[in-house]
């Protein structure tokens, strides 16, 4: 096996240096199972962070329904193939009613791209609304509705084009307490009426419904309802990025919309609908596809073959047969009860949130100024590390501690994790303390 060193060395010289690694002392990871990660030392680390592989770390189901496709069959969508309309079905079952036909990309942007495609084209118009600090993918049209890169380091800032309503946080944000959903919603009216006396119309409200690199945040009651309303009647169409937050993440719900309670016109998927394999889609409605087929032929030359679609399957019943929708809706309830404890025992957390296994942990220096304590938050994450559990940090200041784990996630998971995020904050000695 090669050297720490020695990957290091080739990767200085052949990969971008735009990437990165995790922790101030990478990994060399060489084995993943369930909800755990070995490196090449032996060591078992508990994966509490990576959502993609949703149903755990190699499957064997996942493995078996994607050798078994490979060995019989992989082409394209310009083939009948049982394999993937029996995909396409599954999939739109999960949906509500409506939500039911499937374009099949390769990775979330890609998702999101054809989805702002189709609602310019439908609309006739580039008009986006965004929210302050989402993040929806990597590809430029992407990066132009994603403030958390074009605000962040690097970016140009956004295109006339793209319209950012303030973050609706709850906890930090520019509008708190019982009447912040209203107040966030009356921020999308006045877009749209900028957009309206600018003699233009609205094309796309874009947003995930529990943001995800904005810092697991739960926006404030009746903001989407409201705001898909507004939308609408300006003619404009939502879409629900579901890249992070979809099957069954969320416990009580299988989609992170049926939190908020509202029903998008285009639904972006990815990440975990492959456990890992590239496989992601659009789903919308029958109107919304018949538009869009204006004669240009959409091909996709990998989206949507026969192996990735037998994945997607798989993945769909492991989550069914393993019930863990069920267990991200009691062990995170579990571990956000715990972690809540915490917070009531150190300063330094100034808010814990989320649904199911989708949970942030926010720090702040004082609960007064909610100053955000980035430094201390990445501390804890590499503190983590050392007692074998991986988290990460996110949110526009990076003051927020992520936890979003395989599914298989454990009560005995979140009671270890806890337990040791107690023992590095009560540390004699720490400034965290
Ligand atoms: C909410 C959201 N949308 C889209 C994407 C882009 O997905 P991908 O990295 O598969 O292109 C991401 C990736 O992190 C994401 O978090």
């Amino acid at each position: 096996m090669q050297s720490k060193d020695s990957i290091k060395k080739l990767r200085d010289i052949h990969l971008s240096p735009s990437f990165s690694l995790s922790y101030n002392e990478p990994l060399h990871i060489v084995k993943g199972q369930g909800q755990y990660l070995y490196d090449a030392d032996g060591n078992q680390y508990l994966d509490a962070v990576n959502n993609i592989q949703h149903v755990g770390h190699c499957h064997p189901k996942i493995v078996e329904a994607a050798a078994s496709q490979y060995q019989k069959l992989n082409t394209n969508t310009r083939y009948l193939d049982e394999t993937i309309v029996n995909y396409a079905q599954a999939l739109t079952q999960k949906l509500p009613d409506g939500l039911d036909v499937c374009f099949f990309t390769n990775s979330g942007s890609e998702s999101n791209d054809l989805a702002l495609r189709l609602a310019r084209h439908f609309t006739s118009s580039k008009e986006t609304i965004v929210l302050d600090g989402a993040y929806h993918g990597h590809l430029i049209s992407l990066i132009e509705i994603s403030p958390y890169k074009h605000n962040g380091p690097g970016g140009q800032g956004a295109p006339d084009y793209v319209h950012a309503v303030p973050m609706p946080d709850p906890f930090r944000g520019k509008y708190r307490g019982a009447d912040a959903g209203s107040a966030y919603a009356q921020e999308v009216k006045n877009i749209l009426d900028k957009i309206h006396n600018s003699g233009k119309q609205v094309s796309a409200f874009i947003a995930e419904s529990i943001m995800g690199c904005g810092g697991q945040l739960i926006p404030p009651a009746d903001f989407f309802s409201d705001a898909f309303q507004l939308v609408r009647d300006a003619g404009g169409l939502c879409i629900a990025d579901e890249v992070q937050i979809g099957f069954g993440r969320m416990g009580d719900h299988y989609w992170g919309f049926e939190t908020q309670d509202v029903t998008p016109d285009i639904v972006t998927l990815g990440k975990s609908m492959g456990n890992g394999h590239p496989l992601s889609a659009v789903v919308t409605t029958r109107e919304i596809a018949d538009r869009f087929n204006n004669g240009m032929e959409y091909f996709n030359s990998i989206g949507g073959n026969p192996v990735s679609c037998a994945v997607g399957q798989a993945v769909l019943t492991v989550i069914e047969e393993e019930k863990l929708q069920h267990n991200a809706l009691e062990v995170g309830d579990t571990l956000k009860s715990l972690l809540t404890k915490l917070k009531q025992k150190y300063a330094i957390i100034g808010d814990v949130r989320g649904n199911g296994l989708f949970l942030g942990i926010e720090l702040v220096k004082d609960r007064k100024t909610l100053e955000p304590a980035a430094a201390e938050a990445d501390h804890i994450v590499n503190e983590m590390k050392e007692k074998w559990i991986l988290l990460s940090t996110d949110g526009p200041d990076h003051n927020v501690i992520k936890v979003k784990p395989p599914m298989v996630f454990s009560r005995d998971n979140a009671l270890s994790l806890v337990k040791s995020l107690d023992n590095i904050l009560s540390f004699p000695g720490s400034d965290l303390e």
